[in-house]
């Protein structure tokens, strides 16, 4: 028997298949895009108005996810088939109640969502239950279990609260004399006011990867299986990605050891669509840090490098079909930054970072910028990632952000 895969209706219609999506930054845009080509009928939720998906869906929805009466009251008025969380400052245990009354299908999962937004919840999964190889670490919710566990730990050791994504209250804690002021740093990064931080040793890497895996359905047998796109190298400043390239070259080892770590975590958090695997390396060595159920920031290189994006890839992977994920170039990409606090900004310059034939831009249109917000970024395509980290980053400087 050849396996069926979702029906897809008419958007706007009574038959329409409709995503539900949570979160409306510039990763999700890109996956709305990609499901608006497949026919699928989208809805877009953030916190605030003009969200960058919101411009590309076809309803928009303004509301605070993180509060379980309102988004249960979203999910009710949309009867979505699915339901994509983009974001981690969401209720998700409205989505656990959700996938178990059968009312949609939580991409990837419940579980996976639920785990990934806290990080004592993957990290304990990763290193306790499955066994694989991460940091040193221990938590600590309050000063004085805080100092323990620096002590515990050792120097230097990065400090993050467990509720906190894009480098927000992390530090990293060079001595005894950096204690007190990173635990109150830490206080005021995280996203709910729970007070927990993680303190991990620190791993002296070679270079970090984001390993983007797949759990898509064979065409025709319908089983779940995993594939792997080539490892992308980033560079973060501040907990923030600032340029991206793809592939990073490293041992067969290596490559081997990571893709052994990615098919264990992601096998435990289950469902259908991408992952982004964060890990350290170091020769033949690797570690796991961390993983998002769903595209990830560093993964916009892939928009110049495979024949199907990290957002192609998630949208045909949710909605069972099967997936590709070749490469076809090498490509780097880097990020443009608002570098003001303002409104309303205009990009200019932009004949000349496009005069490259191997260039290419996607400016989100978010509505409002602050210095280091993400507001653009620029892929480049060469033949090698050296090449293409320099025209991307070079790219990326040409575009003028001007206030109006
Ligand atoms: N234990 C560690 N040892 C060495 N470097 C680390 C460690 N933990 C974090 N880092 C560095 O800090 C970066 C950000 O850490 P992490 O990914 O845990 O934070 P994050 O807030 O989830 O960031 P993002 O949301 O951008 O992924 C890592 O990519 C790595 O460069
Ligand atoms: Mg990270």
């Amino acid at each position: 028997m050849i396996y069926m895969s979702v029906t897809i209706g008419t958007p706007l219609q009574a038959s329409a298949f409709k995503v539900l999506l949570l979160g409306s930054g510039e990763l999700g845009k890109e996956v709305v895009i990609s499901l608006q080509r497949l026919g699928v009928e989208v809805h877009a939720a953030d916190r605030y108005d003009h969200a960058p998906a919101m411009q590309v869906a076809h309803y928009a929805y303004t509301l605070n996810m993180a509060d379980a009466e309102q988004l249960k009251q979203l999910i009710e008025q949309v009867q979505p088939n699915l339901i994509i969380p983009e974001i981690e400052a969401i209720a998700t245990e409205v989505l656990v109640d959700i996938e178990q009354q059968n009312i949609a299908t939580v991409i990837p999962s419940a579980k996976a969502v639920n785990l990934t937004m806290n990080r004592e919840g993957i990290r304990r999964l990763a290193a306790e239950e499955l066994g694989l190889p991460t940091s040193a670490y221990r938590f600590a919710d309050s000063l004085e279990s805080f100092r323990a566990a620096c002590d515990d730990i050792g120097y230097p050791n990065f400090v993050k609260p467990v509720m906190s994504s894009s480098g927000k209250g992390q530090s990293r804690v060079k001595n005894f004399d950096e204690v007190d002021a990173a635990w109150e740093y830490a206080q005021t990064g995280g996203r709910v006011n729970q007070g927990k931080v993680i303190v991990e040793s620190q791993i002296d890497f070679d270079f970090e990867i984001t390993l983007l895996t797949v759990r898509a359905k064979n065409a025709e047998t319908g089983e779940i299986e995993t594939q792997y796109c080539d490892p992308i190298g980033h560079r973060q400043d501040a907990g923030d990605y600032v340029e991206s390239w793809q592939p990073q070259a490293m041992t067969p080892a290596a490559l081997q050891e990571s893709k052994r770590i990615a098919h264990k975590v992601t096998t435990a958090l289950g469902g259908c669509g991408i992952f982004g695997v964060e890990l350290f390396v170091k020769g033949d060595k690797v570690w796991f840090s961390e993983v998002s159920p769903r595209p990830h920031d560093t993964g916009l290189v892939t928009l110049a490098s495979q024949f199907q994006s990290e957002f192609e890839l998630h949208a045909r992977a949710i909605l069972g079909l099967p997936v590709n994920t070749t490469r076809h170039s090498v490509a780097a990409s880097a990020v443009i930054y608002a570098g003001v606090d303002d409104s309303n900004l205009s990009f200019s310059g932009l004949n000349l970072a496009l005069s490259n034939p191997h260039t290419d831009l996607r400016l989100f249109g978010k509505p409002e910028g602050f210095k280091r917000r993400r507001m653009g970024v620029a892929t480049a395509r060469a033949e090698t990632t050296d090449q293409a980290r320099e025209l991307a980053l070079h790219t990326a400087t040409q575009v003028i952000v001007e206030q109006n």
